[in-house]
Parts: structure tokens; C-alpha cells; sequence
């Protein structure tokens, strides 16, 4: 089964359109020159329009002085204008990402990389401000209905926003999860004895469908450019007969697509908390 976004991403946007939120403001500091980051902004104006809200861009240049963006950064943060924020990644300047997460207002962070949200999420059961891509994946996968309980699941890839907060998302659930990384040995056997593979390493091929059991699930999390210019995943189909045997999600098509429409529930929940509207799930 090929498990598409499109339908459960309109489905969360619709949910969104139906509460009337009032025109939010979601601020991104934008590395000016980078190819992939100016695809994504383009992508963010336009999901953001879905619920009508809005983009404020914060421009960083090679030339940008730290002093003036933590300034920026520190006036969209008591800015009640603004209700959300995301620092696109990489900067062109020298920033101390450890240091960056401890900036942001942990109730405008819609990526949810600050250590106060990743705190509460990795020391408790509450999944609050949760990164993007790791809840579109795991929000696909109950979606589609794939069983997750007392379930194998390996996650390849480590990352503070992909990676790793997927393993807790399988964790919360109770599925069994393993977590590989470039200094796993026999990852082709770790693949072959899990449910739930989730693959976000941003290496093309890294994963062959053949080596995948039958009825498993793979989400497709990487994004590369392939030889014949299209994006593609981390996930190589070997042949068409593999396609009838486990579950996959597409890249693009994928988690893609509802890692945007997360973007925007996201931004609701900053919203909320801003304004100490409660909500369903906290
Ligand atoms: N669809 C979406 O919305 C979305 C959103 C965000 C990211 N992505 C994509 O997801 C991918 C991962 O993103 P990220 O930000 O997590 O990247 P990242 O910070 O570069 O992390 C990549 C992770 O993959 C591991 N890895 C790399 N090569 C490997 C290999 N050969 N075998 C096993 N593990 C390997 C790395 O291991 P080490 O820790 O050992 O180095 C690292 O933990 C990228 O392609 C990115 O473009 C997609």
C-alpha cells in the first residue's frame, strides 16, 4: 500500500480552517542564498494562506552580525504580533545552535527544538510543541492504521528534529523502537526483523525495499535530489513485485506534505498557548 499525505494533510487543515483562528503570524529567519531553504519559504507562504496567516521573513545574510539577530530574534519573541517561529537551518553565520535553542520563546517555537519543549517531551508522556517531521510521520502511520503496539520500529537517523523525537513518538505509543545512525553495524539485519521502518538520514538508496519483510511499513523521511533532477527518498523500490508486499510512503508526496500541514497546527498550539486557550491533547 502506498501511503499518500495529501488526504490526511487536508484533513488537519480543514480541522484548522473549522476553529476560526484569528490571522496568525509565523516569523522565519530565512538563510538568504540557500536553494532548498528558498523552496521551503515559497512552501511555507503558501500552506500558511490555507488558514490565513501569514509569513514576517527575517532576511540573515553572510554579512548579518550575530548581535543584530539575536536582536531580531529577541523582538519577535515579545512581539504579541507574532505567534510562532521558525530559524531556518543552516545560517550563513556562526551560530551556537545549542546556545539558538535556548533563545527562542518555547511558546512561539512551532518546530519545537528549544530545550524546554524538548524537555517536557522527552521526560514525560505529553507531546505538546513536538517537531514537524517526526509527528507527520508518526500521524501517517496511525492515519493508515498501521498497528504501532509492542511493534519493532527503527528509526534511522538521530537528529534533535527528525530522528530522535520519532523514537519517543514510537515510544509513547508502545511500539519497541531501535534508533540507527552512521555507526550501526548490520543495519540490513536490524531492517529485515522490524514492523516500522522510518528512514531519515537524507541518503538516496540508503534502504532497499528487498530487504524490507513482507507486510512491513516504511516511511520515507529523506529528501535528495536524484540523478535525473526530482526529488526522491531514502527508500529504493528494486522492483515493481515489492510494491504488493510491504507499505511505503512516496517522496515527494509523503511525509512532506503533512510535515506543512503539522507546521500550521503547530503554529495553532503556540497561538493557544500564548493565550492560554486550552486544548484537546495537553
Ligand atoms: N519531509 C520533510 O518534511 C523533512 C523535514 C526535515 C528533514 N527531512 C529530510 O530528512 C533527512 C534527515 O534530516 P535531518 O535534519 O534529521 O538530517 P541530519 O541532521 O543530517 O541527520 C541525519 C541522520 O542520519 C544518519 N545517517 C546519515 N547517513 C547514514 C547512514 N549511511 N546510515 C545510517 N544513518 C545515517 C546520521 O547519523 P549520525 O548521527 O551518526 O551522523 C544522522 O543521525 C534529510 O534528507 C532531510 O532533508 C525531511
Amino acid at each position: 500500500m502506498l501511503l499518500k499525505g495529501k488526504e490526511l494533510a487536508g484533513k488537519i487543515v480543514k480541522k484548522l480552517q473549522n476553529e476560526n483562528l484569528p490571522p496568525l503570524t509565523l516569523a522565519v529567519f530565512h538563510p538568504v542564498g540557500d536553494q532548498a531553504a528558498e523552496s521551503y519559504l515559497k512552501m511555507k507562504e503558501r500552506w500558511l494562506k490555507k488558514i490565513n496567516a501569514e509569513i514576517r521573513v527575517f532576511p540573515v545574510y553572510q554579512s548579518t552580525p550575530l548581535v543584530k539577530f539575536y536582536e531580531q530574534l529577541d523582538e519577535v519573541n515579545n512581539d504579541p504580533s507574532v505567534h510562532g517561529i521558525m530559524v531556518e537551518l543552516p545560517l550563513p553565520i556562526e551560530v551556537n545552535y545549542w546556545n539558538l535553542h535556548t533563545k527562542i520563546n518555547p511558546r512561539k517555537d512551532v518546530d519545537g527544538i528549544t530545550f524546554h519543549n524538548q524537555g517536557e517531551f522527552f521526560a514525560t508522556i505529553t507531546e505538546k510543541i513536538v517537531p514537524c517531521t517526526s509527528v507527520a510521520s508518526i500521524r501517517l502511520l496511525e492515519h493508515y492504521e498501521i498497528p504501532l503496539v509492542g511493534k519493532h520500529a527503527l528509526v534511522i537517523g538521530r537528529s534533535n528534529i527528525v530522528g530522535l523525537p520519532l523514537f519517543k513518538l514510537f515510544l509513547n505509543r508502545n511500539a519497541t523502537p531501535a534508533i540507527a545512525h552512521r555507526h550501526t553495524h548490520d543495519m540490513k539485519t536490524l531492517v529485515k526483523n522490524s514492523d516500522v521502518i522510518a528512514i531519515a538520514a537524507g541518503k538516496k538508496g540508503l534502504v532497499d525495499s528487498s530487504d524490507v519483510k513482507d507486510g512491513a511499513t516504511v516511511i520515507d523521511i529523506g529528501i535528495n535530489m536524484g540523478e535525473d533532477g526530482k526529488l526522491c527518498g531514502d527508500f529504493n523500490i528494486t522492483s515493481e513485485n515489492e510494491k504488493e508486499r510491504i507499505n511505503y510512503s512516496p517522496v515527494p508526496g509523503g511525509v512532506g506534505v503533512v510535515t506543512n500541514a503539522v507546521m500550521l497546527e503547530n503554529l495553532s498550539k503556540c497561538y493557544k498557548m500564548l493565550n492560554n486557550i486550552s486544548q484537546n491533547g495537553f
